[in-house]
């Protein structure tokens, strides 16, 4: 895992928005992978920005989000598609039909989840996916102890989770109970991973993850098995880490190569 330390979450953000412009720009019918919640917002922004001030152009870009509520409609202002519309993609020229959600009011879950399998592998597989950390150290909607072969399916959301998320609902009554989740396994299949995480709150699932063993307790430590992964933090999420200084010099070393190839990927 590259570890990436920026001095603030604004920092995180251009960080982040800047490889998701250079894989567009280099591949413009790239496979993106979003994540919904507040971390992603700020790299969200500057996509937009870059969209608008330089051209970056979506239009051959396919996404899939990792996850969505169980029970919420597209129309519903918590729903991840209304996010996603919200946030992004009213604000970009992706093609509507390019961008996929899974369907949280599947009559048939299973159905849903091995079609949303299939779209993505028909697509080509996801070239970057982007993802958030829970504090419970959850990847997409992976709560502690999801098998870290899953694929997308049913998963009933950690209470802690419930909590965390309650801030967006009236209530931590109104958070639905389950979700719709990509699995690690399909994660892990994405050719290069981009974990974001801000803010103090994170810096222990932040730490278990790096630092610690791979476990179905911490599902982002799958992402250990992962050749391709980059994490970018600001300095109140990585405040846990043991070996900030190695990191730090591979920032030095990579600084080196991407000045030399001209490649920041
Ligand atoms: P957050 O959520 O970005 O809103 O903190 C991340 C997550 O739960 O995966």
């Amino acid at each position: 895992m590259r570890v990436i330390v920026e001095a603030d979450a604004d920092r995180v953000a251009t960080r982040a928005a800047a490889l998701v412009a250079a894989l567009v720009r280099s591949k413009p019918n790239c496979v993106l992978g979003l994540a919904t919640g507040s971390t992603p917002l700020g790299t969200y922004r500057e996509l937009i920005r870059m969209h608008r001030e330089e051209g970056l152009d979506f239009s051959q870009v396919t996404s899939f989000n990792l996850d969505e509520y169980v029970g919420l409609a597209p129309t519903h202002p918590q729903s991840y598609r209304y996010f996603m519309q919200v946030h992004l993609f009213d604000h970009i020229n992706i093609r509507p039909e390019r961008t996929h959600v899974p369907d949280g009011r599947a009559l048939d879950f299973d159905a849903a989840c091995a079609q949303y399998e299939q779209r993505i592998r028909e697509a080509g597989g996801i070239d970057l996916q982007l993802l958030g950390i829970g504090s419970d150290g959850h990847i997409a909607f992976n709560e502690p102890g999801s098998s870290l072969g899953s694929r997308t399916r049913l998963k009933t959301l950690a209470r802690e989770t419930i909590r965390d998320n309650a801030r967006f609902f009236d209530s931590e009554e109104a958070v639905p109970k389950m979700a719709v989740t990509m699995g690690v396994g399909t994660i892990l299949e994405s050719r290069r991973c981009l974990l974001l995480a801000t803010g103090s709150s994170k810096a222990e699932a932040i730490r278990a993850t790096i630092e610690g063993p791979v476990t179905a307790q911490v599902t982002a430590s799958a992402l250990q098995f992962h050749r391709e992964v980059i994490v970018i933090l600001d300095e109140p999420a990585a405040s846990l880490l043991q070996r900030r200084e190695y990191y730090d010099d591979v920032e030095q070393s990579q600084r080196v190569y991407e000045q030399q190839t001209g490649r920041i990927w």
